[in-house]
Formats: structure tokens, C-alpha cells, sequence
């Protein structure tokens, strides 16, 4: 239980929910990564939690990086102009590539990532995502593994923050909107 929990209107995905749908997908990249291992590749900020829990309930060796990217637009809504801020820090020729990334909204930034990523020549790039907003999709995105399909409204926990703050929760929830103003 924490202060933060008073600002949370509805839980979103629960923390069993959460454990247990990482506990299927990393069973799925097992499977499909038997001969080969992944890098890992974090989104940051919000990927690092699911991140971490992800590669630990995989029961092969995979490698991490991270990246951080800026879309520009405001705070809310990405408007697919991506900036690095913070790139790999080796050469991705030939290896395998898992994007782990906290949502997909419009799938404007992934879809950036991607084609910024393919353009490296590593030998695969494939996507695992914990959440995606179906109905906020602007441009498809070709996502291997989805954890979750959540209704489009402003999500907050584990990993996912609403100006910085939140990301310690240990499940994913729906801000009160007193909290932001509302
Ligand atoms: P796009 O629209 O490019 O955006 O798919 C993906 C990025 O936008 C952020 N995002 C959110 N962050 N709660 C958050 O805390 C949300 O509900 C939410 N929706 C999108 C996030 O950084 C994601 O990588
Ligand atoms: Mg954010």
C-alpha cells in the first residue's frame, strides 16, 4: 500500500495480472528464441520495470540496451517526430532485436523505432509491448507480443508516469482527475 494509491481512481491491470501475463509471453519468447538470444532493447523511461520482470522470467540469456526517445507534441499526445535522446551503446549488425516498450498509443513512436532500428541491419526486430490502446492506433505497427489491450484513457504505474511521478506503482491504474486538474 502506498500514499500513491489515494490518487488512483481504477485499477487498469493489477499486479497478479501484470506477473502472470509476463510470466505467459516470456514463455512465448523462449520458445521462439530457442536458437538465438535476444537484446534486449528498453524503451526508457517506461519500460524499466517490465523490462526487468520480462528478463528475469526468461529462463535464456538475453543481453539489454536501452533508448530514450522524445516525440514531440505535448505531454499527452505523440505526434510521431522522434528525437534520440539517449541511443544503443553498441553496433546491432546481425544480432536479434526485442523493442520492449510500456504502451503503444498511436504506435507513431514505435513505428519510428522500428525503421530507425531495421536500418541497423540486425539479423530480426520484433516488438513486445505490456499495453496497447487499440483504439488510439494511428499507424499500424506489426507488435509480436502484446500483454494487454486497455481502453484509451491515461494509465499510470509500473514503469508508466504522469509527470515523472507514479512509475513506482506495482500495477497499472487510471489517475483520479482531481489529481491533473480535472
Ligand atoms: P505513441 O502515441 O507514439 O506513444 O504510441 C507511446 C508513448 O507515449 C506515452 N504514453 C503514455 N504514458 N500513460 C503514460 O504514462 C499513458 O496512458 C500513455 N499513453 C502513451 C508512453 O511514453 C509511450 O511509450
Ligand atoms: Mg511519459
Amino acid at each position: 500500500m502506498s500514499v500513491l494509491d489515494d490518487d488512483i481512481e481504477a485499477t487498469v491491470v493489477s499486479t497478479e495480472e501484470i506477473q502472470s501475463k509476463i510470466t505467459e509471453l516470456a514463455a512465448r519468447i523462449d520458445a521462439d528464441y530457442a536458437d538465438r538470444e535476444p537484446l534486449l532493447v528498453g524503451v526508457l523511461k517506461g519500460a524499466v520495470m517490465f523490462m526487468s520482470d520480462l528478463a528475469r522470467e526468461l529462463s535464456r540469456p538475453s543481453t539489454m540496451e536501452f533508448m530514450a526517445c522524445s516525440s514531440y507534441g505535448s505531454n499527452t499526445t505523440s505526434s510521431g517526430v522522434v528525437r534520440i535522446l539517449k541511443d544503443l551503446d553498441r553496433d546491432v549488425t546481425g544480432l536479434d532485436i526485442l523493442i520492449v516498450e510500456d504502451i503503444i498509443d498511436s504506435g507513431l513512436t514505435l513505428s519510428w523505432l522500428l525503421k530507425n532500428l531495421q536500418a541497423r541491419n540486425p539479423a530480426s526486430v520484433e516488438v513486445v509491448a505490456l499495453l496497447r490502446k487499440p483504439d488510439a492506433i494511428k499507424v499500424q505497427v506489426p507488435v509480436k507480443y502484446v500483454g494487454f489491450d486497455i481502453p484509451n484513457e491515461f494509465v499510470v504505474g509500473y514503469g508508466l508516469d504522469y509527470a515523472e511521478r507514479y512509475r513506482d506503482l506495482p500495477y497499472i491504474g487510471r489517475l483520479r482527475p482531481s489529481v491533473y486538474g480535472g
